[in-house]
């Protein structure tokens, strides 16, 4: 159900709609949360990849490639996450958005899976088939999850954006 009135106010966002939302964690002007998130969508992407590329050709290069890439997802997320977090802690029009916590939930959700595919792979590297290959499938679904709610607090809500002065 939508929560727009018929003549598109919204009164939920209307509620917030004055509080700011640009990004507290920023190097001149570009913020660090959007730079650092790239690093886990790719590992998690790339342990995928390794699992499925062992499935295919039994090669135990595989095996060593994704136990790194793996654990390169988990450290990256763990970065990002915390930078995520520090943003939504201290602006106050994030904070005040329910999206931005749908969005924290499936970070969460998407680094903790990441945390588990690592371990297994450390106590065993033979787990990948299958469990290392489902929590991988299950990691990239919780990726595409949070990317696409932090996308929406971006491009919906227009948040953590730092708009330069015209002059
Ligand atoms: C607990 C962890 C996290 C929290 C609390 C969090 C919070 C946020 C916030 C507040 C934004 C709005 C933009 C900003 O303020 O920088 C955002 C954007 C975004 N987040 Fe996260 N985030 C977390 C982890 C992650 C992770 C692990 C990923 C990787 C999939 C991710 C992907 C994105 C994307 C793709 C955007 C939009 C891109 C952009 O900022 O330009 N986030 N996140």
């Amino acid at each position: 159900m939508s929560e727009t009135d018929t003549q598109g106010h919204n009164p939920v966002i209307e509620k917030v709609a004055d509080k700011p939302v640009e990004s507290a964690v920023a190097v001149a002007g570009h913020p660090l949360h959007a730079m650092s998130v790239h690093f886990p969508i790719a590992f998690v992407i790339a342990a995928l990849g390794c699992d499925v590329f062992y499935w295919w050709t039994a090669d135990p290069f595989w095996l060593r490639a994704g136990i790194w890439a793996a654990g390169f997802a988990f450290a990256a997320g763990v970065a990002a996450g915390s930078i995520g977090t520090a943003e939504l802690l201290m602006v106050p029009g994030i904070r005040a958005r329910v999206a931005s916590w749908t969005h924290a939930v499936a970070a969460m959700m998407l680094i903790s899976v990441a945390g588990l595919n690592w371990g297994i792979r450390l106590a065993d590297p033979n787990v990948v088939l299958p469990h290392g290959l489902m929590l991988s499938v299950l990691a990239s679904i919780f990726t595409g999850l949070a990317g696409w709610h932090g996308g929406k607090l971006v491009f919906d809500h227009g948040i953590g954006l730092i708009i330069s002065e015209k002059d």
